[in-house]
């Protein structure tokens, strides 16, 4: 059970219990107080004469003064983050910019991911760029300049090898984040060519789609384990285009024969720069309106979808980042960054080009997600982009640790008291709460960390409002999806509530459109989320049906989302449009706002709820949390490991009644509640199938899976 979430090459979910272990160890710590006695100590000492003394009073209201934590400025007025355009239906912007116009980017000398680089490189005056490490080694740094000379390099052979210095040049990248990654990328930008990464979690045959959709001949790879991948293809003649692969690690020499049997020439990325210094081509930059990426997502349903992304897109979105964060924010060449979200999607892309742009570092982890906590405290990151469900398994873990209720106890205190800070608009990390709790968990994050970004899903609330008091650094939530690069929407600095999404992007409009089957209209500031502006995709490429479905012909970008304005111009996402089913008897179902609300079960690491038209109820497929769950159990009266329990109809009927309790707590009507539920033990991974790679449920393949399943809850229960 455990060991699926382990297997994984990409990131997140390896993250997630990493910080699970590390959170664990240090809280424990933390929570045996020992600075607890030192203070108690220190009263202990002090004459009573002095703690009632004028004097001492004095003392401490100047010094309360002097150090008197200062609350963040917000940028705008908080009760009012968007504005209506007159004449757009509806349409909202951000309030924060002065100009009219929404904004394409943020410096007049950064409007290309080339130029990105090459500023990062003139103001951090050639400082340290990308860096990695060895087991239990301090981190290696390649210099700006070092990382251009190999681009240049790189980008030269590709050319001497027949490739061209043009967008319609496509180069296949298909390695896990590491230096070489970000070499090979811009290696394309300084010859206007266009990357695509390539990765093995959107499913078979995904990779096979992928090279002959976007005709690639060249693929650069970083372990022989995935030229072996594509070599398989080439050997059936699924992908009679590919022709050269190049290898970041060292190979074998019969790999080269394998290839060369079946026509692929394989070098190493050493060869290939070397032939490039040989003969040098001159760069050939990018203009703002080509094309820079092609990102592959995985639709619910048939073959990726590949977004067209510019160089404008991209730069535009992190500018709408930077222009937000301004007044508290500025990135510089000091700031690091912590590279283990996979860099084939927009998010980790988006915060690696705001540290570039900055002149700042990128420290890759060691592609091993259980040294993450150690690469963290090696590199000392001061911006840290997290998912959700590593906020959710943090946090969980946080508190499964305060095992008594006194502990307990003592940690809800401490957080409500920051909490309230908080609220009031004060971001630290050096109050008494701090020093007796917090800073342990922030030291396990390396103890700099100044900035976390969260997106790609939901986070839920009570969480954030935790994570921003612990960690006492900003922490900021994005809503958006690769159609629009990333974000477009974003927490406006000062405004450390949670429930919403903050407010739209300067770079982007956005209105919400009427949902007539689902009651939703944009009249009562309702709808669908869609979003125009210089971030929004090119369409998919060569997918001429699909991009009508998701861009229609004023250029909205429909996302399929619900939201809802709340009145003080803030974005609040309430719904999805296309996983929404009505059961029998006509009532409509939204599965993933109940899932969300089951999930807070402390039992319950996975669910999937289920139901169809053809059905006048819900059921469920759960799947414990190996850790929480035992003890759970056990003070319920259950005993036995985590297998047995899983198989225990009683302890099920339990677990059904928490989430029926929290469904009821959170307002679902009696026809969204589940009725019955089956104990799966396995989690959904993007292994097995069951997760796309952003870790969002994979609806259709559950359905599929557990169709057995079902059909015996289904026939279990009459009603
Ligand atoms: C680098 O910065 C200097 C000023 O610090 C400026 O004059 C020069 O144009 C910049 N070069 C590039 C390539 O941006
Ligand atoms: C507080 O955060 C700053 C970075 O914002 C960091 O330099 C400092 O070490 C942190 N202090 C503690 C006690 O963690
Ligand atoms: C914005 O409005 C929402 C809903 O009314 C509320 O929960 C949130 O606290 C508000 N934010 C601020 C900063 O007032």
């Amino acid at each position: 059970m455990a060991e699926s979430i382990f297997k994984s090459p990409h990131g997140p979910e390896f993250a997630i219990s990493i910080i699970e272990r590390m959170q664990a160890q240090e809280i424990l710590r933390s929570l045996r107080l020992p600075e607890f006695d030192d203070f108690s100590q220190f009263f202990r000492n002090l004459p009573a004469t002095a703690l009632v003394g004028i004097g001492a009073f004095a003392a401490v209201v100047a010094y309360w003064f002097a150090s008197r934590p200062k609350a963040v400025k917000p940028p705008c007025d908080l009760l009012l983050q968007s504005e209506e355009v007159e004449g757009l239906d509806g349409a909202r912007r951000s309030v924060i910019g002065d100009c009219p116009q929404l904004l394409t980017h943020y410096y007049d000398d950064a409007r290309t991911m080339y130029e990105v680089f090459r500023r990062g490189f003139n103001i951090s005056e050639n400082g340290p760029c990308l860096g990695f490490r060895k087991p239990k080694q301090p981190y290696q740094w390649l210099s700006y300049k070092e990382v251009a000379e190999r681009a240049e390099a790189l980008g030269s052979g590709l050319l001497q090898q027949g490739c061209k210095a043009s967008t319609s040049q496509f180069i296949g990248v298909f390695a896990q984040n590491r230096p070489e990654w970000i070499i090979s990328e811009l290696a394309c930008y300084t010859y206007s060519m266009v990357v695509v990464p390539l990765y093995d979690t959107l499913g078979p045959g995904a990779i096979r789609y992928i090279i002959n959709t976007a005709d690639i001949s060249t693929v650069i790879c970083d372990k022989p384990d995935k030229v072996r991948v594509l070599l398989d293809h080439v050997e059936k003649r699924e992908t009679p285009g590919l022709k050269s692969i190049i290898l970041m690690d060292p190979f074998e020499k019969d790999l080269k024969e394998r290839g060369k049997k079946c026509g692929v020439r394989i070098q190493s990325m050493q060869e290939v720069e070397d032939c490039g210094r040989e003969s040098r081509h001159a760069p050939v930059p990018p203009r703002p309106e080509d094309l820079s990426i092609v990102c592959f997502t995985s639709g619910t349903t048939g073959n990726p979808k590949g977004a067209m992304l510019t160089h404008g897109n991209v730069v535009a979105d992190f500018s709408g980042f930077l222009k937000v964060t301004e007044s508290q924010w500025s990135p510089t060449c000091e700031d690091v960054h912590i590279s283990y979200l996979p860099l084939a999607h927009m998010f980790e892309r988006m915060v690696q080009s705001v540290v570039y742009c900055h002149g700042g570092r990128i420290g890759f982890f060691q592609g091993d997600i259980r040294l993450l906590s150690d690469d963290m405290k090696a590199l000392r990151p001061t911006i840290f982009p997290v998912v959700p469900r590593l906020l959710n398994r943090m946090y969980d873990k946080i508190f499964s640790q305060a095992d008594t209720p006194l502990k307990r106890w003592l940690l809800e205190f401490a957080a409500k008291r920051k909490k309230a800070e908080v609220r009031s608009g004060i971001i630290r990390n050096d109050s008494l709460w701090d020093k007796l709790f917090f800073n342990k968990i922030q030291a396990s994050l390396g103890g700099c960390v100044r900035m976390i970004v969260t997106g790609a899903a939901p986070a839920s609330p009570t969480v954030l409002g935790f994570l921003r008091a612990a960690l006492g650094c900003q922490v900021y939530e994005g809503y958006g999806q690769t159609e629009c690069t990333a974000g477009c929407t974003f927490t406006t600095p000062g405004d450390w509530t949670s429930g919403h999404v903050g407010a739209p992007l300067p770079c982007n409009l956005i209105k919400l459109m009427d949902v007539e089957e689902l009651n939703y209209f944009a009249s009562k500031s309702e709808g669908e989320i869609c979003v125009k502006g210089p971030n929004v995709f090119k369409g998919y490429l060569k997918d001429e049906e699909r991009t009508t479905e998701a861009l229609d012909k004023e250029g909205w970008l429909h996302t399929g989302d619900i939201g809802k304005w709340l009145p003080n111009g803030t974005l609040k996402i309430i719904d999805r449009k296309k996983h929404i089913f009505k059961l029998a008897q006509g009532e409509y179902i939204a599965p993933e706002k109940i899932e969300n609300i089951y999930i807070r079960s402390d039992p319950v690491a996975q669910i999937y709820v289920h139901g169809d038209s053809l059905q006048a109820f819900l059921v469920g497929i759960v799947v414990p949390d190996s850790e929480v769950m035992p003890g759970w159990a056990k003070k319920r009266g259950f005993e036995g490991t985590y297998a047995e329990l899983c198989k225990n109809m009683e302890l099920k009927k339990a677990i059904m009644d928490d989430m029926v309790r929290l469904g009821k707590e959170s307002g679902l009507h009696s026809f969204e509640q589940v009725k019955a539920i089956y104990i799966h033990s396995d989690m959904f991974s993007v292994q097995n199938g069951l997760l796309t790679p952003t870790l969002k449920a994979k609806r259709p393949e559950l359905r599929d899976y557990f169709k057995k399943q079902i059909q015996e809850l289904y026939s279990s229960i009459s009603i």
